[in-house]
């Protein structure tokens, strides 16, 4: 293996540079020394390769290595500092080409702090500005530069915001262009970088990030801010540097796994995701050891805008998965499924999310039905495939191009949209029909050698295609499974596997029994999430009000505590103006701002005419200061919006 001489390099120089402030960087030094950081893989060069939404040059200079030095100034709620990039150049290369996103760039220079020749080009709707720097033969670029407070990847809480009340909070979300508002590199999911970090903050604030801590403690900066040290020497795609800077406490579930969060939310957090090192081993019994030393677990405030973030050895969650019986911690499954799928093997552009995603969801059933049984596994699936058909009708009926797996997005398209059930769900399936089609066996020896062949590099729909034709498929099972209409077609292929949960026909007859007038006391009592999120989404969407009172005072869904149950009682409950349900849906509306329970809420108060149009406007006046800017963007959009409104 090559050594990524020029990013050790400059990390050695960056860490010794820091030896006078820290007095303790002589180990940290020798760790560089010692770990031979895998050669950062080329970037892919064929036409489906190419990433629309980055401006990047790779194939004249490249960023292989990122050093951040950033103090977070929570007043301001802007990140200070410098970044330094180490290049690689072709032989008559001139410029390298950077993304970034509402920055304030004071200066770029060369290693040796000369001025660098820079122009900050157009900002386009998501995608930033590019940068452009003029190398005179350098390969190394360091840019000192400030965030803009409305930085799309930052969000500042205040302390009002947290769970202790008490100290403000930040934290960063990448995935999957908005990365480049924190940090000038080359924002593409093709071009992999090794990184370090020096992080300053308030005391007695921790900062956490993606990679590997190398001051726990932190170290004294001036008094009342101290620096936290981490490097990544394994080369990620840029949108996986990830931090959060909060009144953070540890405590281990295992020797290699733990749950970072304010104190307040410690103990339920490691109850319900105690079985973290089960779910590690069983990952790595599936598809081979997990590469990335640690797997934590960064329990966030309420506004974490998803369900969870792959961001590597630490993954972030939303709060709303813990309901106190450990019945959503399939979200943790696929967080660290994506350890394999995604961040070993990433998708080279955002055509190609559904090999993140829908990759991560069928491992993420298998570690499931690993841990939990193939009942629960089914109905996890069984939802997922409800989900991919909905997710059709929401794109305009299988004909739609936005059914298609690999995508063909034009750069003013925001990859934001590809985030459907389609790479997901339809993904997962495909993944299924393989299976099927080989035997779970060989389909497992073939992932498992996916994998490591291709460990640490993008990965594009065609060279998943050409992987599986070369080492796993004989062309008469190609043929049967029809890979291209699967990867390049709408719709859902009749030869789908749809994995069907032997619990639901009890659910749906329940629901069919009920919504005809039977007796409440008929509908089932001790069933898992699972089954009670069918059994609410079989509910036809026209109950009246009558049965809709008789339900919730039988199973109080307005109080639930469970994010699940209390988001599929809201949407068939606000959908046929039920007032009794709207208290819940404001308090469920103004406490979390998980984007996959904000957004259709709204959308469906919205489809309901005045009634709902009031209600949404009033309770989205409340929620919008308290949510991401991902949630945000969403909702401003299906609202119509205006800031000026606020
Ligand atoms: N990588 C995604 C989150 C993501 C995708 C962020 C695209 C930004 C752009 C993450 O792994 C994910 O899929 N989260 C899901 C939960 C999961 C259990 C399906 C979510 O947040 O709902
Ligand atoms: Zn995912």
């Amino acid at each position: 293996m090559k050594l990524q001489i020029v990013g050790a390099t400059a990390l050695a120089t960056v860490l010794a540079a820091c030896s006078g402030a820290t007095g303790n960087s002589s180990a940290a030094t020798q760790n560089v020394q010692e770990s031979a950081a895998p050669a950062v893989a080329p970037v892919l060069t064929t036409p489906d390769a190419k990433d629309v939404h980055s401006y990047a040059n790779p194939a004249e200079a490249r960023v292989t290595h990122v050093s951040l030095d950033l103090a977070a100034d929570f007043d301001a709620h802007v990140m200070r500092g410098t970044a330094t990039l180490d290049l690689k150049t072709a032989k008559d290369a001139q410029q390298v080409v950077l993304d970034t996103r509402d920055l304030t760039i004071a200066s770029v220079t060369d290693a040796q702090g000369h001025p660098l020749p820079y122009k900050v080009g157009q900002s386009e709707p998501n995608h930033g500005a590019p940068l452009t720097i003029t190398l005179d033969g350098n390969k190394q670029v360091k840019i000192t530069y400030q965030t803009s407070p409305d930085a799309p990847a930052l969000q500042w809480l205040s302390p009002a915001q947290t769970a202790g009340k008490k100290y403000p909070y930040l934290f960063s979300q990448g995935e999957a262009i908005l990365n480049r508002s924190w940090i000038p590199t080359q924002d593409s999911p093709g071009i992999r970088q090794t990184w370090d970090a020096s992080i300053t903050v308030p005391r007695p604030l921790t900062a956490v990030m993606s990679a590997e801590m190398l001051t726990p403690e932190g170290e004294e900066a001036s008094g009342d801010r101290h620096t936290f040290r981490f490097r990544m020497d394994k080369p990620v795609a840029p949108y996986l540097i990830a931090l959060a800077v909060g009144n953070l406490k540890f405590e281990a579930t295992g020797p290699r796994t733990g749950i970072w969060t304010e104190p307040e939310m410690l103990d339920k957090s490691v109850k319900e995701f105690a079985e973290l090192p089960k779910f590690v081993d069983a990952a790595e019994s599936l598809y081979g050891p997990y590469r990335w030393g640690r797997y934590d677990v960064l329990v966030l405030p309420p506004s974490f805008p998803f369900g969870g973030m792959e961001n590597p050895r630490l993954t972030f969650a939303t709060p709303t998965v813990i309901a106190g019986d450990r019945s959503l911690v399939s979200l943790i499954a696929h967080e660290l499924a994506h350890s394999w799928s995604g961040n070993l093997v990433t998708n080279a552009t955002w055509n190609d999310f559904w090999l993140n995603e829908g990759f991560t969801v069928y491992f993420e059933n298998r570690i499931m039905e690993k841990l939990y049984g193939k009942r629960r596994a089914a109905m996890e699936a069984d939802l997922g495939w409800s989900g991919m058909m909905e997710a059709v009708k929401a794109a305009g009926g299988p004909n739609s191009p936005d059914t298609q797996l690999h995508l063909n997005m034009t750069k003013d398209r925001d990859p934001d949209d590809g985030m459907t059930d389609i790479a997901y769900e339809k993904g997962a399936a495909f993944l299924r029909t393989i299976e099927k089609t080989v035997g779970r066996d060989r389909f497992d020896k073939y992932l498992r050698g996916y994998f490591d062949r291709h460990a640490f590099q993008p990965q594009t729909t065609a060279g998943f295609l050409a992987d599986i034709r070369k080492n796993l498929l004989t062309d008469a099972e190609a043929k049967e499974i029809n890979l291209d209409q699967w990867a390049y077609k709408p719709g859902i292929p009749a030869n789908a596997v749809h994995v069907k949960s032997d619990a639901f026909p009890a659910m749906d007859m329940a629901a069919k029994e009920f919504a005809e007038g039977g007796l409440v006391a008929s509908v089932p009592d001790d069933v898992t999430t699972q089954e009670r999120v069918r059994f609410l989404n079989q509910l036809p969407r026209d109950l009246s009000h009558e049965r809709l009172k008789a339900l919730d005072d039988r199973f109080h869904f307005s109080e639930s505590g469970n994010s699940e149950i209390r988001f599929a009682w809201l949407m068939l409950a606000l959908g046929v103006h039920y007032q009794p349900a709207v208290p819940s849906a404001e308090a469920f509306l103004t406490s979390q701002g998980r984007r996959k329970f904000v957004a259709p809420l709204f959308q469906t108060l919205w489809d309901q005419g005045d009634w709902g149009k009031a209600i949404a406007r009033r309770i989205y006046a409340k929620a919008r200061p308290g949510y991401h800017s991902v949630t945000s963007g969403t909702v401003d959009k299906i609202l119509n919006w205006k800031t000026a409104q606020n």
